[in-house]
């Protein structure tokens, strides 16, 4: 037997609610027959990913403006992932024009559909946060794993195109991580090494993703981490590992082991062997951080290790719009750009031409972007403590700030 619907995901399948609508669900009717769910589930918010044009191109920009040619819209709350520049300074950015229109036809076409220009990886740093327990359908793998270990949401890993039809329908298909009996670990990882920083909390997370390889872990050992170090744990757990869930022992909201679960022990020794091997070596053009976007207290701390100095380097501090607006108020913007660094909206390191603009090497301290600048952007990646790759006129951060 097929999955369930309701008589208004009937009505939709039947084409009763337009054809934007019937089209979103004949793709999540699919998908859930794929995966064997029984039915859909309601969401409260949609994520979408495939929103840079530098990774859907002009495939998905002449698709999406035929969505919104046809007066679909979206159901429910529904956010974006960063595009491929900062929307109002991509001039700034030397981001190249063709490149820009491109963008700004994609953006324009979500927004006429109803989406939420907010561009970021961290809807829960700006404003869409979910409870405990709470259904949402959101596609960027970092904000993903994060809803679902960190604030105990439910959501699977999905893809941009179901992301979009969970918006247009106000519905998922009800399996994986929407269902208790999934959220359980089948990796322990004990930890026994000191995190001195979000980028060990980032090496931690490309070691233990790329053991479980999906399977949800929990970790024991690690006493204290806050919002941050989570986010960088996280997302490196869903780069190296395809991961969308963790338990930490007395920090997250859950923590459910299956019984014989696999255990492994990760120490100082696989610490620095990681380490090392993220990195490719000191050469860096630009220095980069905010992967996944920034938070306040991050900027804070930035603002504090630049104040009153000049950094060698271009430094890009990767925000939401709606935090580098709240950073730009208190004062903490002038002081990074009084430094020669930027506060960088909407984008990232990852999703932007950062090639085309003449970069060749970065500098990062997230184990997310290292996997992927590489390959995404041809990039050579110096990884390494944000203390440690600011660079001053005058003297090296290290003595400035650790992190
Ligand atoms: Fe976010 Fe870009 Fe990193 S989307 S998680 S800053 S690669």
């Amino acid at each position: 037997m097929g999955p369930e619907l309701t008589k208004k995901e009937r009505c939709m399948l039947d084409g009763e609610c337009g054809e934007g609508k019937q089209q979103a669900m004949e793709i999540l009717l699919a998908l859930a027959k794929i995966y064997g769910a029984k039915g859909m589930v309601p969401v409260t918010s949609a994520q979408i990913s495939g929103v840079s044009y530098k990774t859907i191109g002009d495939a998905g920009l002449e698709y999406l403006q035929d969505l919104a040619a046809r007066g679909t819209k979206v159901e429910i709350p529904a956010c974006l992932n960063p595009i491929g520049m900062d929307s109002e300074d991509w001039e700034g950015m030397n981001v190249p024009e063709q490149f820009a229109e491109k963008q700004l036809a994609i953006l324009k076409a979500y927004v006429s559909m109803g989406a939420k220009p907010t561009c970021t990886c961290t809807p829960y740093l700006a404003g869409v946060r979910p409870k405990a327990g709470e259904h949402i359908a959101w596609a960027e793998s970092s904000a993903v794993i994060f809803a679902n270990s960190v604030l105990g949401a439910r959501t699977n890993r999905e893809g941009g195109p179901s992301a979009l039809c969970a918006a247009i329908c106000g519905v998922t298909p009800n399996y994986g991580m929407h269902l208790e009996e999934n959220r359980v670990a089948d990796l322990i990882v004990k930890v026994d090494a000191p995190l001195q920083d979000r980028s060990d909390f980032g090496v931690l997370g490309a070691i233990a993703g790329g053991v479980a390889r999906g399977r949800a872990v929990a970790f024991r050992g690690i006493k204290k981490a806050g919002e941050d170090e989570l986010k960088y744990l996280g997302a490196a757990m869903a780069a190296f590992g395809s991961n969308s869930l963790f338990f930490m022992k007395g920090i997250t909201p859950e923590w459910r082991v299956r019984d014989g679960a696999e255990e492994m022990a990760v120490g100082g020794v696989e610490m620095g062997r990681m380490r090392k091997s993220l990195d490719s070596g000191p050469e860096q053009d630009i220095i980069t951080t905010g992967c996944p976007h920034a938070s306040l207290a991050e900027i804070k701390e930035i603002a504090g290790m630049v104040k009153g100095r000049k950094l060698k380097k271009p430094l890009w501090v990767c925000v939401s719009r709606v935090v580098k607006e709240v950073a730009a108020k208190r004062g903490l913007e002038k002081v990074i750009s009084d430094a020669g660094g930027r506060l960088v909206a909407d984008t990232c390191m990852v999703v932007s031409p950062m090639e085309e603009m003449g970069y060749r090497s970065t500098g990062v301290n997230s184990a997310k972007a290292v996997k992927y600048l590489p390959t995404m952007c041809g990039q050579k990646v110096h990884f390494s403590r944000l203390g440690e790759l600011l660079e001053f006129e005058g003297g090296k951060g290290k003595k400035v700030g650790k992190r």
